[in-house]
């Protein structure tokens, strides 16, 4: 869209970021405190010639419409409307439908979910479900607040209501309400449902979730959803998000359960800061929505395999996020999923809430559970257990902490758990493909320290410019963990040779060509104005020489490491031709490490 382009163009990033928080100069660059999580000195860099912003802290970033976007939580569509009123650009008419297309599908959302509320009251066809509600514990009161209703067994109810009062056919199919027929003519998705609003986190009504009465095969699902339209996204929403969202900052946390009528029961035990995911894996959408409010959540899923698995899918993605993670476990024989256990005893619920632990002590207790800690091999397989989550664990702090607290649990020591955890190899990071994939917000990627040497390294090369050569003479692109890393160096050696561009600024824009655009430069950029705005050349060529010695050094007892791993197997075979081939790749291994220490470029 060549609208959004002359809006950026007229607006000045920095200027329109600077309403927002403070910006100070550094470098060519701007930098100041992240508005997207709390930090003491400042990770946030904006990049105002290429008009983009990223922290470096929670690895956010973007333009002016994300920014905007985030800060406001609005649309895209709404930011964009913002954005073009105050750069005075008229945007285009496709803009505009959508956005009045997206007002008018409200509408007849709303309009859906009275009449559904009229319907669970009034009707007389409706008393069963008004029994059944009853009957499960929910309050008149409850029953309104959250907007409950029912839908008739009927083919055509809500479409004749809304036809009726002007809606056109193709807006009820566009807010989800009626399918298609291959005539042409539509039906109403929902019949003979308990029905769920489901609001957006202003407080729209977006879609619906509609139970059956009695489960029985011909009914076609438990529940049905809302399928995806331009307002329903059902890994973009967290059900009771918007009432909710007051009682999770005060209470300093947010419970997180599957299903509906879970947070509906809560909400009635008085129980407030309670969402749910509605029976799906947490995305990383749903963490970063969450992520305005709290960083602490306590997950309450049913005790069933199913919900466990799930629960395990997106409690990585909220790891990875950083966000502190409780699990609360409802006492056995206490009831199978929170609404069951609150209906029993809401102090009981509310006890296993306070008493929630975090979930590595979880992961602990799981692994041992039933496990004949005097058996050697069994105390392996629960270690291994537990260190891969540990391995996975984002702060190094708390990887400590539970190394420390899984040795004394299990009586090995704490080096002897790290090397285990060393042997299992490198920690899973999320696949940031697919991450992407799902989501069109900025990925959530949790970076290993060896990344971030190399992310520096890459970023005092491009600062140096070809002086950066002699000094990276003992890398290998193989070195680089992280593939797009190794890609940049091998882009970056390429160029070095090919042409002599003296300026930074030019070798960025060639590195950038070779690479197929993105931001992956101007982020270097960013990295190094952040925390070296003071740095004289003499300090970049120290910089970069340490970096890539730590780089070297890193991988060589990677291979170090390979190289004892398969000896030890060798020797368990006593396999003797393959021992002495092992001694003598370690050798040369090791003169090459001591090798590195000693190397002094002639250029410092
Ligand atoms: P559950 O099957 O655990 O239902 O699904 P529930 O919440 O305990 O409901 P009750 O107590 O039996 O009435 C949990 C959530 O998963 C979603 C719904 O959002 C549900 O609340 N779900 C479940 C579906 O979307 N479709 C289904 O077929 C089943
Ligand atoms: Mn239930």
């Amino acid at each position: 869209m060549a609208d959004l382009q002359e809006i950026k163009d007229r607006l000045d990033i920095v200027s329109v970021l600077g309403e927002y928080l403070q910006l100070k100069a550094s470098g060519a660059n701007w930098k100041g405190l992240c508005p997207f999580h709390h930090e003491k000195s400042p990770s946030f860099m904006v990049h105002r010639e290429k008009q983009i912003w990223h922290c470096f802290g929670c690895h956010e970033g973007g333009d002016i419409f994300t920014f905007v976007m985030k800060m406001e939580g609005l649309e895209f569509v709404e930011a964009l409307k913002l954005l073009a009123d105050r750069a005075g650009v008229e945007i285009s008419a496709a803009a505009d439908v959508d956005r009045s297309e997206r007002n008018r599908l409200l509408e007849v959302l709303k309009s859906a979910a009275q009449f559904f509320q009229k319907i669970f009251h009034d009707s007389p066809r409706a008393q069963a479900a008004r029994e059944y509600l009853d009957h499960r514990g929910l309050k008149n009161t409850t029953i309104a607040e959250f907007g409950i209703g029912w839908s008739a067994e009927d083919w055509n109810a809500l479409t004749d209501f809304l036809l009726k009062r002007g809606v056109p056919a193709v807006d009820i199919a566009k807010a989800g309400l009626a399918v298609k027929k291959d005539d042409g003519g539509i039906y109403d998705r929902f019949r003979g449902r308990i029905m769920f609003p489901i609001h957006d986190v202003h407080g729209n009504v977006v879609g619906f979730t509609g139970r059956v009465l009695v489960e029985t095969a011909v009914s076609g699902g438990k529940y049905v959803n809302t399928p995806q339209t331009i307002l329903f996204d059902k890994g973009r929403l967290l059900y009771n998000l918007h009432r909710a969202k007051q009682f999770i900052k005060d209470a300093g946390f947010a419970i997180i359960m599957e299903g509906q009528m879970d947070v509906v029961s809560a909400w009635q035990a008085g129980i407030k800061n309670v969402i749910a995911s509605s029976g799906t894996a947490l995305t990383p959408d749903q963490v970063n929505l969450l992520k305005r409010y709290t960083n602490k959540i306590a997950i309450s899923f049913d005790a069933d395999v199913a919900g466990q698995a799930a629960a395990k899918r997106g409690l990585n993605i909220a790891r990875d996020a950083g966000l502190d993670i409780r699990v609360i476990k409802i006492p056995a024989d206490a009831g199978k999923d929170p609404d069951d256990c609150i209906k029993k005893d809401p102090e009981i619920f509310k006890r296993a809430v306070e008493e929630a632990a975090p979930i590595m002590a979880f992961i602990i207790e799981r692994a041992l559970n039933g496990k004949n800690l005097a058996d050697p091999k069994q105390k392996v397989i629960a270690a291994r257990e537990v260190l891969t989550e540990i391995a996975a664990l984002p702060s190094a702090i708390e990887r400590e902490t539970w190394l420390r607290t899984l040795g004394q649990r299990i009586a090995v020591s704490e080096d002897a758990l790290r090397e285990e955890m060393r042997k299992l190899g490198r920690p899973v990071a999320p696949n940031p493909a697919a991450t992407s994939a799902e989501s069109a917000s900025p990925t959530i990627t949790a970076r290993t320290p060896a990344e971030i040497i190399e992310q520096y390294l890459l970023a005092f090369a491009l600062h140096l410019n070809r002086d950066a050569l002699p000094l990276m003479a003992g890398l290998h692109p193989q070195m680089f963990g992280n593939e797009r890393n190794a890609n940049l160096y091998t882009t970056l050696l390429a160029l070095y040779n090919k042409v002599d561009l003296k300026d930074p600024a030019q070798m960025m824009e060639a590195v950038w060509k070779e690479q197929g655009g993105g931001d992956e430069i101007a982020v270097l950029r960013l990295l190094v104005d952040k925390d070296f705005a003071d740095f004289e050349r003499y300090d970049f060529l120290r910089e970069l020489h340490a970096t890539a010695e730590r780089l070297e050094r890193h991988w060589l007892d990677e291979q170090r490491r390979h190289l004892e791993d398969a000896l030890r197997l060798a020797e368990g075979r006593q396999d003797k031709s393959q021992i002495e081939e092992l001694i003598v790749q370690y050798q040369v291994l090791t003169d090459l490490v001591a090798r590195v220490g000693r190397r002094t470029p002639t250029s410092l």
